[in-house]
């Protein structure tokens, strides 16, 4: 396999790619944006976050929960909003749904540390109560910024409440699942709920199924 196609592969699996510096610096450069200022900007907005006073949720979290994974990650995963086990350890997806949606992802070939994760909200609603509407507005430029950051090539939104609040709709996700939709012109695919996978063999199957659209959307791109 010639090296240019052997790039692509790992590409297209998501895994970074380092190249020696004069091999970088003859090729266009992707973006303008410099790995220092990157990761400035990264720290920047996660410390924003951390301060955030914008909705009542503050009152009520243990800690912000900001997203987690590569910042050179091709696949985006949304969640809603941090559960009990999130708030307490900062992290989105740690508690059993988390470990349902790194299975999840290694359905289709991808490890937790290749994709980034991040929730709509970034701090928890008390009782896990479905996020309000003031509280998506209040977050929603910290997941625009990550987004911006990132530049994924896929976005995956994680379960019926992500997936209405991200693409302003009021369908089910019945209807929102198995068609490409775009943020921002980034395709989108709404995917099952971890969750789901818990209830029947009939709901892991769905699950299954959107996982591997999503892989077929992402092979398109
Ligand atoms: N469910 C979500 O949507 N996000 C999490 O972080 C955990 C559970």
């Amino acid at each position: 396999m010639d090296e240019a196609t052997r790039l692509q592969y790992l590409q297209a699996m998501g895994i970074d790619v380092w190249v020696p510096r004069h091999q970088a610096d003859s090729e266009p450069m992707a973006t303008e944006t410099s790995p220092t200022d990157s990761h400035h900007a990264w720290t920047d907005l996660q410390h924003q976050v951390s301060q955030c006073h914008a909705c009542e949720l503050c009152k009520t979290r243990t800690q912000t929960v900001f997203g987690v994974g590569n910042h050179h990650a091709t696949w985006l995963l949304i969640g809603e909003a941090p559960g009990q086990n999130e708030d307490l350890q900062g992290e989105p997806f740690v508690g059993k749904a988390g470990q349902l949606l790194n299975e999840m992802l290694r359905a289709i070939g991808l490890d937790r540390e290749q994709v980034y994760i991040a929730n709509m909200l970034k701090c928890r609603p008390p009782n896990n109560r479905d996020p309000q509407a003031d509280e998506v507005a209040a977050c929603n430029g910290f997941l625009q910024q990550q987004i911006a950051l990132l530049q994924p090539k896929i976005i995956l939104a994680v379960g019926r409440i992500a997936a209405q609040n991200l693409l302003k709709t009021q369908q089910p996700l019945s209807r929102l699942r198995g068609t490409q939709h775009q943020l921002d012109g980034i395709p989108l695919v709404v995917v099952h709920h971890p969750a789901y996978l818990l209830r029947s063999l009939t709901e892991k199957a769905k699950a299954w199924e959107d996982l591997q659209f999503a892989w077929s959307i992402y092979q398109t791109v």
